[in-house]
C-alpha cells in the first residue's frame, strides 16, 4: 500500500478533534466525509471550521476562495454509508472502548476490506481496539493534538497487529496533510499523554493542597518553564474528563500509584467543570 492509496478520507465524530482533523485533511486537498449523529453537531463543526479558516484568511495565509474550497471538500453526513468508498476512516468519537469497538464492527461491514481504520484515541489500547475488528492488521492509532489545525505532531500508534504496509501508508498520509508523524508502540497513554497528563494532574494536586492559585501555578510554568500555556489552562483546553480518562488508564494499566488521579480532578469532573467546553474548569469561559 502506498500513500496514493489513501486519498479519500472519512472522519467519524465532528467534535473538537474530529472537525480539526477534517479541516486539516481538506485544507491539504483531500476529499473528506465527516460524520456525526446529528445535524446540530455537524452545524457546530462547520461553524468551528469556518472560524478557524477565517483566522488563516485574516493572517493572509489563505485566500477566501481557498477557505471556501476547503469547506467544499468536506461532505457532512449523519450516517456511516458514505464511508463505503473511503481509503481511510479516522474515528474521533467518545473515549469508550465499547463504543469505539462497536464502530469498528460497523465499519468492517461498510468499508472496503483494504481500507485503513484509524483511531484518534488518547488513552485506549490500540491492540484491544484492533482485536475488535475482523481485519486487525488495518487498525492503527492516529493521535492528533488540540488545537488540531495548529499542532504539528501526529503520534502514530501501532497495535500489535498493525501491518507494516498500513503503518507506512499512514505515515505518508500524515506528511501529506502537513503534519509530522512520530511512531510509538502501543502502551498506556502512548508517549505524549504519558508525559503530559501527570504534569496536569500534579498541577491540580498543587491547587488541591492550596499551594498557590491556579493563575499563579499556570504563570509559573509559563514564565519558569517557557510553556506556551500553563498546565491548568491546558487541562481546561483538552477537557478535564479527558485528563481523568488518561490518568485512570495510566493508573490502572501500569498499576502504579504515581499515576493516581488527583481527588480534585475527580471532583471537577463530577461537578461537570470540564474546562472550556463546559464554560468552566480552572478558569471561566463565557460563551462567545
Ligand atoms: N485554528 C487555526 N489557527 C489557530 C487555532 C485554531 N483553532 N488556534 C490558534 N490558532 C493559531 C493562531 O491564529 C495563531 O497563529 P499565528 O501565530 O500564525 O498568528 C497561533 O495559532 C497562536 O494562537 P493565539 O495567538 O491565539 O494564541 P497563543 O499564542 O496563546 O497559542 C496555542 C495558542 C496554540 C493553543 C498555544 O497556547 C499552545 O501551543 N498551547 C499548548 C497546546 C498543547 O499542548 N496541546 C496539546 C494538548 S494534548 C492533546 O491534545 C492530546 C489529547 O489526547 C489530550
Amino acid at each position: 500500500m502506498t500513500m496514493t492509496d489513501l486519498r479519500n478520507i472519512g472522519v467519524i465524530g465532528a467534535g473538537t478533534m474530529g472537525n480539526g482533523i477534517a479541516q486539516t485533511c481538506a485544507l491539504a486537498g483531500f476529499p473528506v466525509v465527516l460524520q456525526d449523529l446529528s445535524d446540530a453537531a455537524l452545524d457546530r463543526a462547520r461553524k468551528t471550521m469556518e472560524g478557524s479558516l477565517a483566522r488563516l484568511v485574516k493572517k493572509a495565509t489563505l485566500t477566501e476562495a481557498q477557505a471556501a474550497d476547503t469547506l467544499a471538500r468536506i461532505t457532512m453526513t449523519t450516517t456511516l454509508d458514505l464511508m463505503a468508498d473511503r481509503d481511510i476512516v479516522i474515528e474521533a468519537i467518545v473515549e469508550k472502548l465499547e463504543v469505539k469497538a462497536a464502530i469498528l464492527g460497523k465499519l468492517d461491514a461498510i468499508c472496503r476490506a483494504d481500507a485503513v481504520l484509524a483511531s484518534n484515541t488518547s488513552s485506549i489500547s490500540l491492540t484491544q481496539l484492533a482485536a475488535a475488528s475482523a481485519h486487525p492488521g488495518r487498525v492503527i492509532g492516529m493521535h492528533f493534538f488540540n488545537p488540531v489545525p495548529v499542532m504539528q505532531l501526529v503520534e502514530i500508534i501501532r497495535a500489535l497487529q498493525t501491518t507494516d504496509a498500513v503503518a507506512e501508508a499512514v505515515t505518508a498520509l500524515t506528511h501529506a496533510i502537513g503534519k509530522t508523524p512520530r511512531v510509538s508502540k502501543d502502551s498506556y497513554g502512548f508517549i505524549v499523554n504519558r508525559l503530559l497528563a501527570p504534569q496536569i494532574n500534579e498541577a491540580i494536586n498543587c491547587v488541591y493542597e492550596g499551594l498557590a492559585t491556579p493563575e499563579d501555578i499556570d504563570s509559573m510554568m509559563k514564565l519558569g518553564a517557557n510553556h506556551p500555556m500553563g498546565p491548568l489552562a491546558l487541562g481546561d483546553l483538552i477537557g478535564l474528563d479527558v485528563v481523568l480518562n488518561i490518568m485512570e488508564t495510566l493508573y490502572d494499566g501500569f498499576d502504579d500509584p504515581k499515576y493516581r488521579p488527583s481527588p480534585l480532578l475527580k471532583q471537577m469532573v463530577s461537578a461537570g467543570y470540564l474546562g472550556r467546553k463546559a464554560g468552566k474548569g480552572f478558569a471561566e469561559y463565557p460563551a462567545a
